[in-house]
């Protein structure tokens, strides 16, 4: 594994490419333009959105001030990671062919009863709000989000979870046909689709956020529509993006990156400064938009709604 050779999100050496994908390029090729002619001639726009009516929802006083500017839009939904439609930071377009509609959700496990769930159905059920969070990547960048959703204990309350429920599993939607990501060609070998998870306990705090808007509106495909998660005090690759099922299980899921490569992206990776990257140090970031680097803060500044969450848990990865 040349793993010292690697930058930021680079493949290890496991998942280059075999030769015959390598071979079957111009194949892939003529499928990503596929793709791109759905998103002209048919992919809704996010104007299109049925749920615009719901937005903006009422700010949170308690999350009306993340200590710093909020991200402009443009950057915010121009620069992201969303794997399944290509490795650079520019996906914004290639994300418009994902369809949101119809959208489902499956909620199962341990649960009273296992359900699914039209994405505006659950909408009808929840509160909306605004909050206004920062967002810090594993990649020692950062952003502050006005993010709209509902909390994700809410969710867990309307799933009913029997006393087996230790964790919660959550998996993003697996479309080669549509994401260019999860196509035969250099990601096509990554185990999709996303997983990501979080302890029963870590989903019942109040700052876990199901988010379904950003900046006043429904989110843009970019940042995770129709429905994504958003953990403030994790590195920003827990906050899966573009979910189709929750799952209530008794054993710790392992997450996609983790799957990926263990040493360096684990189940907890709550932020630390004082805990570096394998790769790289976790001590300051760089605030996009502003061309300023801060210091990063222990659990990203929200200590005081999340250290308790890891009391007796110190013999654990915490911090990767
Ligand atoms: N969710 C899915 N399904 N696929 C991804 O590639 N990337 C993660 C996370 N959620 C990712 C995902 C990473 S690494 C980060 S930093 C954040 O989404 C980025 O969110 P943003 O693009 O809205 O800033």
């Amino acid at each position: 594994m040349l793993i010292k050779k690697l930058k930021g999100w680079e493949l290890p050496e496991s998942l280059v490419t075999p030769e015959h994908m390598f071979l079957n390029r111009r194949k892939f090729m003529v499928a990503s333009a596929g793709a791109l002619a759905l998103l002209t001639a048919g992919g809704a726009r996010a104007e299109d959105d049925p749920s615009m009516g719901l937005y903006p929802a009422k700010l949170n006083a308690a999350f009306a001030d993340a200590g710093a500017p909020i991200t402009p839009e443009d950057i915010n939904k121009k620069y992201n990671n969303y794997y399944e439609f290509g490795t650079s930071k520019q996906i914004f377009e290639a994300a418009e062919a994902l369809p949101i509609r119809p959208w489902s959700i499956v909620i199962d496990g341990e649960v009273e009863a296992p359900m699914t769930l039209g994405i505006d159905d659950i909408l009808k059920r929840v509160q909306l709000e605004e909050r206004i969070y920062r967002h810090r990547c594993v990649e020692a960048w950062s952003m502050v989000v006005p993010w709209t959703g509902f909390t994700l204990k809410s969710l867990v309350e309307m799933a009913r979870p029997t006393a087996d429920a230790k964790y919660v599993r959550f998996e993003t939607f697996n479309l080669p046909d549509v994401a260019v990501g999860q196509q035969p060609g250099l990601l096509g070998s990554y185990p999709w689709p996303y997983i990501e998870g979080v302890t029963i306990e870590e989903a019942k705090n109040d700052l876990a956020l199901l988010v379904t808007g950003a900046y006043g509106k429904p989110l843009p495909k970019s940042m995770g529509s129709p429905i994504r998660l958003h953990l403030p005090w994790k590195y920003g690759f827990k906050s899966i993006k573009g979910i189709v099922k929750i799952s209530f299980v008794k054993e710790r899921p392992i997450g996609m990156w983790e799957a990926i490569q263990a040493s360096e992206y684990g189940f907890w990776a709550n932020v630390n400064p004082e805990v570096s990257h394998p790769r790289w140090s976790q001590a300051s970031e760089e605030v996009l938009g502003t061309g300023e680097r801060i210091p990063t803060k222990l659990f990203n500044g929200y200590s005081e709604f999340v250290a308790s969450l890891y009391t007796g848990l110190e013999a654990e990865a915490l911090y990767m």
